[in-house]
């Protein structure tokens, strides 16, 4: 499959960095929007880990997806300071207008919903980020609008 050509040159990039775990799954992640569970062996052979202790790492951390994200990507700020503004009613509104749960990618493969904490919009929450843009103030009227422009 393509996804292993492109692992396997971020591997090359990266299997000679102390501490080159965390960064080469980040750099997976950003380049295929996961890291795809068949690419484990190779992982930890390149950087003499075990696959149990790579596995680990990716389950401990929230941020690494083990499947693939729908076409558009919705993650609502659930830290601090965006739960003082309403973060929680977002987050509720959101699930509903996707009809879709935290951490799910909706049936139809459209959309991803995700938590994250904190996109550094502190001072104009509720923050979220829909693929690459972030938004701050994000009431349920712009929330509605952000997902039809996205849709469009
Ligand atoms: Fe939500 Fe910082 S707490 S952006």
């Amino acid at each position: 499959e393509g996804h292993h050509v492109a692992v396997a040159d971020l591997i090359e990039a990266h299997r000679h960095v102390p501490g080159a775990l965390l960064p080469l799954l980040h750099a997976i992640q950003d380049r295929l929007g996961w890291v795809p569970p068949d690419c484990v062996p190779a992982i930890a052979e390149a950087l003499a880990r075990s696959r149990a202790e790579v596995h680990g790492v990716i389950s401990y951390y929230h941020h690494f997806r083990s499947q693939p994200p729908g076409r558009h990507v919705l993650q609502v700020c659930m830290a601090e300071a965006c739960l003082a503004c309403g973060a929680k009613d977002l987050a509720q509104h959101a699930q509903r207008l996707l009809d879709c749960d935290m951490h799910q990618t909706r049936a139809d493969g459209a959309f991803t919903l995700e938590p994250v904490y904190c996109l550094g919009l502190c001072a104009s929450g509720p923050a979220l980020q829909l693929n690459q843009a972030l938004h701050g103030r994000v009431d349920a009227h712009k929330l509605v609008e952000l997902l039809r422009q996205a849709t469009d």
